[in-house]
């Protein structure tokens, strides 16, 4: 039985799983209300979120779940990646209960919590590719067995929801610009002309700085010719640029390891057309495509608890003089 934390970005999450794959409980407070108005997380006010809300999260997560402190065999808690003051509030909390109570501390990796979502819902099967899409990652993982991780590809500059963002905000649409790109997307076609980033040949890795940049003097050009943008038709390029590297290198990925699993994580992973994408490339090439429910998709404490429950079992145990990593590797 292991209560889960997650504090690395706009979410304070308490969670507990049982088993690794049961559900107990995952209580989840959203940010996004007060960095909306910034248009991005300010991370100074997510700390302060933070640290208001973590002790009732926490214990509303215990209490959903029906289970009291002494039932817990483990704490788990993001130790990174991640801001390094809302990571902070999360593994104080997580030290100060396991200090009081004895209870093993367990300090996970986000990302390997994106992974273990899926472990929720269906018990993942090795090995397996992993594609974490999200507004801080992007990153294709091969897992052996559990707590096995290789990375065989990351993005060079912005991560894929960034760049949604980036290009939301450029388009004048609401934070976060993920879903709204989706939804304009879907009533346009993809006429405008823009730029893949392939790198080297060989290469799992990715990069959508330029393709942004691209998008910015796009509108810049038309703007200076008095030319209207047509809205639909750009989120449905620029979407269709994304999907296409995004889509492609995953494949290439699952070829080269000889798997047969794809696993999709993050908070991009509810976007409608990589799902319809994946789900016909993956069909056509007979590999098994999961995705977690968009509740598992973004950032949540269930997660977290599921991979920390592995490591616990590892005896991968962390001590007091754990600390938040904002930069940690997997
Ligand atoms: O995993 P997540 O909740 O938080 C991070 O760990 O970053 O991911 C949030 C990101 C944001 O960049 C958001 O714009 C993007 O996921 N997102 C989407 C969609 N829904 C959320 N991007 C594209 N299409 C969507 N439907
Ligand atoms: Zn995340």
């Amino acid at each position: 039985m292991v209560l889960g934390i997650e504090t690395s970005c706009d979410e304070t999450s308490a969670a507990v799983v049982k088993g690794g794959t049961r559900l107990l409980s995952n209580v989840i407070s959203s940010q996004m209300d007060v960095h909306r108005k910034f248009g991005g997380v300010v991370p100074e006010v997510a700390s302060r979120r933070h640290v208001e809300r973590i002790t009732l999260i926490m214990q509303k997560a215990l209490e959903q779940a029906g289970v009291s402190i002494k039932d817990l065999d483990a704490i788990a808690v993001t130790q990174g990646p991640g801001l390094v003051g809302a990571l902070l509030i999360g593994v104080s909390a997580a030290k100060a209960l396991s200090f009081a109570t004895g209870i093993p501390l367990v300090g996970v990796h986000h990302i390997a919590g994106h992974i273990y979502a899926n472990h929720l819902v269906k018990p993942l099967e090795f090995p397996l590719v992993a594609l974490v899409v999200s507004g801080g990652h992007t990153e294709l993982i091969y897992m052996e067995g559990h707590n096995r991780y290789e990375r065989l590809g990351r993005t060079r500059d912005d991560a894929a929801g960034e760049a949604f963002d980036k290009v939301a905000r450029l388009m004048n649409l609401p934070y976060p610009g993920g879903p709204h790109i989706d939804r304009l997307a879907a009533q346009g076609n993809p006429g405008y002309d823009l730029p893949r980033a392939w790198l080297e040949a060989d290469s799992l890795d990715f990069s959508f700085s330029g393709l942004k940049s691209a998008v910015m003097n796009l509108i810049h050009n038309a703007s200076q010719r008095n030319e209207a943008i047509r809205e639909a038709d750009l989120a449905a390029s620029f979407q269709e640029a994304v999907l296409d590297v995004l889509v492609e290198k995953s494949l290439r990925a699952v070829k080269r390891t000889g798997v047969k699993r794809l696993v999709l994580a993050g908070g991009v992973s509810a976007n409608s057309g990589l799902r319809v994408r994946l789900h016909q490339r993956c069909a056509q090439e007979q590999i098994e495509l999961l995705i977690p429910p968009l509740e598992l998709c973004t950032d949540n404490a269930a997660m977290i608890a599921s991979a920390g429950t592995y490591q616990y079992l590892d005896g991968n145990f962390a001590e007091l003089s754990l600390n938040a990593e904002p930069n940690l590797s997997l």
